[in-house]
């Protein structure tokens, strides 16, 4: 997969039961709780929330999306994913660089988003694309019955042209 196959379209309702079919391939892991079809509707229609799925324009399949939320100057990144098959080939890049401008056209200053501290591809992710870590919130994610990781939250400033 080249970069440039990637697509973004934005996320509709008309999509939440593919959104949440996605999520279950980015978070398999038995201590994730899963998103349904009626949560991604819900969020959605919540005010400032938007999203945008990434597409496979070579086979025009839906390999990831993000989820944001966007309120007066800032923006929160609330699930970002690519399905396992598809990763390091840019796609999560080609979805944030999407979301950071509409972001920043909505007026967005700055972009948050929390991240958990054992989730290493995540944090090396944000950290490529300049995002600091402004806070800890220790044992915030539970992993499975007997241990907890912290929660980061992580920041960076949004350009506007
Ligand atoms: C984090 C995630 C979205 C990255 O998606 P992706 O499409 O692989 O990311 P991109 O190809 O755009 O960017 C890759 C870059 O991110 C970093 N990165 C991504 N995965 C990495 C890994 N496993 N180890 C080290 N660095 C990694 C590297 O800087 C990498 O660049 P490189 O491939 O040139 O080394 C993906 O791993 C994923 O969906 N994870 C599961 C869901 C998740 O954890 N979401 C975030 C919740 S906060």
């Amino acid at each position: 997969m080249q970069r440039q196959d990637w697509r973004t379209e934005p996320l509709t309702t008309t999509r939440s039961d593919d959104a949440a079919a996605l999520y279950r391939l980015f978070f398999p892991q038995t201590w994730e709780r899963p998103w349904s079809g009626s949560e991604f509707s819900a969020l959605l229609a919540t005010p400032g929330c938007f999203g945008y799925l990434l597409i496979d324009a070579v086979h025009d399949w839906a390999r990831g999306l993000i989820l944001l939320r966007a309120a007066a100057d800032e923006a929160e990144i609330l699930t970002v994913g690519v399905v396992p098959d598809s990763r390091r080939h840019g796609g999560a890049a080609r979805l944030l660089e999407q979301a950071m401008a509409d972001c920043a056209a909505r007026g967005a200053q700055s972009l948050f988003l929390d991240v958990a501290e054992d989730n290493e591809p995540a944090r090396r992710f944000y950290e490529r694309w300049g995002f600091t870590t402004i806070a800890t919130r220790p044992s915030y994610y539970a992993r499975g019955t007997a241990s907890r990781v912290a929660a980061l939250t992580m920041r960076r400033t949004l350009s506007h042209k």
